[in-house]
């Protein structure tokens, strides 16, 4: 079996290589939560985000949680330097301490608010998993410019979220976000609204629904411009 430097199977080897990143987190609780979260965020949703960061080289995870992407992407991609975002300082501690035991370097995660954050440099990629329901509308447009203001001049924007439909779907989904927040307040947009608030910010935006058996509504966009600092972002 192949081994990578810091002991992670190869990911041709997926399933091995999920394990030994669930495994690298100290609570039993927490791996328990990682392996539900490796079965919503399933390894086709994996496999399209990674082929979306192919080639880039600074990228933040915005909403990190406990960084289990991070420790994905980052060891699928030495290359990288990944950042990876939270409000919850308890999952950014969480986060450190897998990517440590990893042995990942090229990783570091920050306590940030996603609706306050200050970006005094640019990225190659920016992500966002499940992230932006839990954002009121207002602090979404927010965040959707300031992340378009602070990607490279060949930058991405990689969403992942749910939609609002089927409604049965969406039900579900609020139930397991109201479980795991204890808050009823989401703030969930169908891709009409994505589409139309991305589309002033990039060029172009395109929309990846994913189909699989659980009862998410789970959708992937990608967001790029040609002339990124166009006045329309800028103004
Ligand atoms: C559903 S979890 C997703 C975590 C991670 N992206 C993943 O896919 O495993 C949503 C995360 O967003 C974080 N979050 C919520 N509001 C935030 C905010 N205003 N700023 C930064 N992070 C926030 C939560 O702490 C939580 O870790």
């Amino acid at each position: 079996m192949d081994l990578k430097p810091g002991g992670i199977p190869h990911p041709h080897d997926y399933k091995r290589f999920l394990t030994r990143i669930i495994e690298s987190y100290d609570s039993t609780i927490i791996r328990a939560y990682c392996k539900v979260r490796f079965t919503i965020i399933n390894i086709n949703i994996l496999h399209i985000i990674a082929l979306c960061l192919r080639g880039k080289r600074k990228v933040l995870d915005v909403g990190c949680g406990f960084g289990l992407l991070g420790c994905y992407f980052s060891s699928l991609y030495p290359q990288i330097r990944y950042y990876g975002y939270d409000l919850n300082p308890r999952r950014i501690d969480m986060a450190s301490r897998a990517a440590r035991r990893l042995g990942l370097n090229n990783i570091t995660f920050h306590c940030q608010d996603a609706c306050t954050m200050k970006l005094d440099e640019q990225f190659d990629a920016i992500m966002m998993v499940d992230l932006l329901h839990h954002i009121t509308d207002d602090s979404k447009y927010a965040l959707l410019k300031n992340c378009a203001l602070h990607l490279a001049p060949d930058g991405r924007l990689i969403i992942k979220d749910v939609t609002t439909h089927p409604s049965l779907k969406l039900a579900f989904t609020w139930a397991m976000d109201v479980l795991v927040t204890r808050s009823y307040n989401m703030w969930y947009w169908d891709e009409n609204k994505f589409l139309s608030t991305l589309q002033q910010l990039f060029d172009r935006v395109d929309t990846f629904p994913i189909t699989d058996w659980l009862p998410y509504p789970h959708i992937v966009y990608l967001a790029e411009s040609i002339n990124r600092h166009s006045s329309s972002v800028c103004s």
